[in-house]
């Protein structure tokens, strides 16, 4: 009894885990596909958000993150992150490293501290008062 809920669980835990790989290499193809912005920008970090965040984060239907926001904000700041003009890097980090809800945190040998403070860039870019 005790043996088949501890497999039962374990597979439960392996079926989440394979599907987590699936949406990272999912967002890691889009990546190469979505084409870079030249010049302006930070194009590394826009790269990283790409790889880690859009595919809760972007735009179009069935993104978590971008359907938390629009609850959470209700229209008085842009859903999507990577629109937003009052992030600031010290928040993006906290919430990278620390996780929301169903948002995961992301340690440091899944994310350097060089590619998340390209994203906190990225995501900071527009913001004029910082
Ligand atoms: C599995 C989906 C998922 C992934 C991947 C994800 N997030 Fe999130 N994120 C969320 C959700 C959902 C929320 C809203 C949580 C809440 O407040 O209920 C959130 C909230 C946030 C917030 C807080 C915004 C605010 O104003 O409250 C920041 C900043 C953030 N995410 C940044 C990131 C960055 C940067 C990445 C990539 C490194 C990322 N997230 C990856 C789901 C995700």
């Amino acid at each position: 009894m005790k043996v088949t809920r501890v497999l039962g669980a374990t597979a439960m835990l392996l079926g989440l885990a394979a599907s987590a790989q699936t949406v990272r290499a999912q967002a890691a193809t889009s990546a190469w596909t979505t084409s870079i912005p030249s010049g302006k920008g930070e194009p590394r970090g826009y790269v990283q958000y790409q790889e880690y965040c859009a595919v809760c984060h972007g735009a179009g239907v069935g993104k978590p993150g971008t359907i938390a926001l629009a609850a959470k904000y209700k229209g008085t700041k842009p859903a999507l992150l990577s629109e937003r003009t009052d992030l600031t890097p010290q928040l993006v980090k906290l919430y990278v490293r620390n996780g929301i809800t169903v948002m995961p945190f992301f340690r440091k040998t899944e994310i350097s501290d060089a590619d998340l403070d390209a994203i906190a860039a990225y995501l900071t870019r527009n913001n004029k008062k910082q």
